[in-house]
């Protein structure tokens, strides 16, 4: 078999076989159309939403009672869970736990660095929202109407293409990070080496057949070709832009006494050519990112929450109780 049609293949596999939700299925596509930027559901509505899974709202439930929100202990009913997050925050978990109870870690190779990648596409998500904003109060973006929030959600599960790769073909996950490392490339450089495409047709085919919007799907598909998608230009540029700042943000960093000014990256100023002013003259709000440890908090809670969630059904089925 060819490796294009090899491609082909993996790729119908998952539109036939998308990975399992942990969750009633209708749920996400439920979630997200009222949780879109025109919803008028109430908090109670919402909490309703959620209640129909016992393991998310127990999730949300206890990242309400984080450390991250400042509440530990106090949040008791998934309304008032609701109410401290917000509809973006809520929306935001929802997706990475249901991502992330899909292919939980015990279904990736050892090598995989799963916590690296969570913390990549969240902290890739902080930035695209901040850099959206600066990019709307320059009042440059025409008749595009920004949507900030599917910007973010998009951003949060931009990778997921490479999870289900190691998922479903570790062999050729190990091989194309093997071509990477020989060449010195990155991942989706050496994918397109190995077969002809990226990670971000993987990612959309999933999500596509998860009922997630088209908008969403689009975005992520071309985030490492921002040029070539139909729809969304400047939504699928700045994902394309936080995505490259999010792992290559030193020139960001740079501002002791007699260094250079913050500068962005040459990648991301090709990327938004009309906008690296106002994203440079900001330079500090996106630094303020790069430092935030809330990726890397809520990156660590959610390996936790798979583990605690993994220890406690391994214990189900053998009929012992959890210990901790
Ligand atoms: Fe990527
Ligand atoms: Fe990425």
């Amino acid at each position: 078999m060819s490796k294009i049609q090899e491609a082909r293949e993996f790729l119908s596999d998952i539109e036939a076989f998308p990975p399992k939700l942990p969750h009633d299925p209708t749920l996400l596509p439920k979630l997200f159309a009222s949780l879109s930027d025109k919803s008028f559901m109430s908090m109670q509505g919402l909490a309703a939403l959620v209640e129909r899974s016992q393991s998310l709202a127990a999730r949300v439930l206890t990242v309400a009672n984080s450390a991250m929100y400042g509440l530990q202990g106090g949040v008791t009913s998934l309304t008032r869970a609701v109410q401290v997050l917000g509809l973006v925050e809520l929306r935001a978990l929802v997706i990475l736990f249901s991502a992330k109870g899909s292919i939980p870690d015990s279904k990736l190779p050892r090598a995989f660095p799963s916590r690296d990648l969570w913390e990549h596409q969240v902290r890739t998500a902080m930035l695209a929202r901040q850099m959206t904003l600066i990019i709307e109060g320059t009042g440059k973006k025409g008749e595009v109407a920004l949507e900030a929030d599917s910007i973010h959600t998009a951003a949060l599960l931009h990778d997921l293409g490479k999870v289900i790769l190691a998922a479903r073909r570790p062999a050729v996950w190990a091989e194309i990070s093997e071509i990477a490392r020989e060449r010195g490339c990155g991942f989706a450089e050496a994918e397109e080496v190995y077969w002809g495409m990226d990670h971000g047709s993987a990612a959309a085919a999933m999500l596509n057949a998860w009922g997630l919007p088209d908008m969403l799907t689009q975005m992520i598909s071309w985030h490492h070709h921002p040029e070539l998608t139909p729809n969304y230009k400047l939504e699928t540029h700045i994902l394309a832009a936080a995505n490259h700042l999010a792992d290559n943000n030193r020139s960001l960093l740079t501002d002791a006494p007699g260094e250079a000014a913050p500068r962005l990256p040459e990648r991301v100023r090709q990327l938004l050519p009309d906008y690296a002013v106002a994203l440079e003259s900001q330079a500090d709000s996106l630094k303020h990112i790069v430092l935030d440890a809330k990726a890397e908090a809520l990156a660590t809670l959610m390996t936790g929450l798979a583990k605690k969630t993994e220890r406690y059904l391994l214990c189900r089925t053998r009929n012992i109780p959890p210990s901790s």
